[in-house]
């Protein structure tokens, strides 16, 4: 069965999409993932008998993740492609649960810039950040109120200095009206720095982690001035 990577043998950091799915969601309920990959959410979401709506703006990305929903489930995914950017296609506070892993600037060219609007042609924090207030705008339309929204993202360098892209990303959330719940911190290993620091014995670790930020959309009518401080940029 091809899903050991992702349910039972997968590295430590794979074990999120089920926690979190578990955490913030209730069988039955609508998850989405406006940029699937290679559907580690689809997957967990059809074990976890959650209804699922995952785009992606590579077709390949799509083909790969209706292969591997090859499994018997409750309810069976909808796989389309689309662009985060531009998701009509999806009703106003219809979703109960976003849970999404958007691309790193160019960190890892998705479609080596042969994909329009592919969010990974974007070198510039700049340009990336202005498309990605697209997407934020969108999933603030269709998530339900009350209901939560995360967001995987990783920091990177330009000219030799830190660039806190995932604190760019938080800022844009926040600047829409999200309220920010939690900020996850969730390590990673094998990246390009590993062995400058794997045998430094300090609790300090040079971009090996990644944040998992979980955003809250507030419900109507709330008072949100209890939430003030974790509303600010
Ligand atoms: C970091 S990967 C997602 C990885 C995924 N969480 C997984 O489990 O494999 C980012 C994805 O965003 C997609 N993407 C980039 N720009 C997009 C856009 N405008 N709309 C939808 N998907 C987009 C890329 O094709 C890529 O598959």
């Amino acid at each position: 069965m091809t899903l050991h990577w992702c349910r039972f043998n997968r590295p430590s950091g794979r074990k999120k999409p089920s926690a979190f799915i578990l955490k913030y969601s209730e069988e039955g309920d609508l998850v989405l993932d406006p940029m699937v990959g290679g559907g580690t959410s689809a997957i967990e979401a059809k074990l976890l008998k959650r209804k699922f709506i995952g785009i992606d703006i590579n077709p390949n990305s799509i083909d790969t993740v209706r292969k591997l929903l090859n499994f018997d489930g409750e309810y069976e995914p909808e796989i389309i492609v689309g662009d985060a950017r531009a998701i009509e296609k999806i009703k106003d506070e219809s979703i109960d649960l976003i849970i999404t892993h958007p691309p790193y600037l160019n960190i890892i060219k998705y479609s080596d810039g042969i994909i329009d609007g592919d969010l990974s042609n974007y070198s510039s924090p700049n340009l990336f950040l202005k498309e990605f207030e697209k997407v934020i705008l969108e999933l603030k339309r269709v998530l339900k109120p009350n209901k939560y929204c995360a967001v995987l993202i990783g920091d990177t360098r330009k000219r030799r200095h830190f660039v806190p892209l995932a604190y760019m990303v938080m800022s844009l959330f926040l600047k829409h009206g999200f309220i920010l719940k939690e900020d996850i911190i969730k390590t990673q290993h094998n990246c390009k720095s590993t062995p400058q620091w794997k045998n430094v014995k300090m609790d300090f670790y040079l971009i090996m982690h990644e944040h998992l930020f979980v955003f809250r959309k507030p419900n109507i009518n709330e008072n949100l001035s209890d939430y003030k401080w974790s509303m600010k940029i």
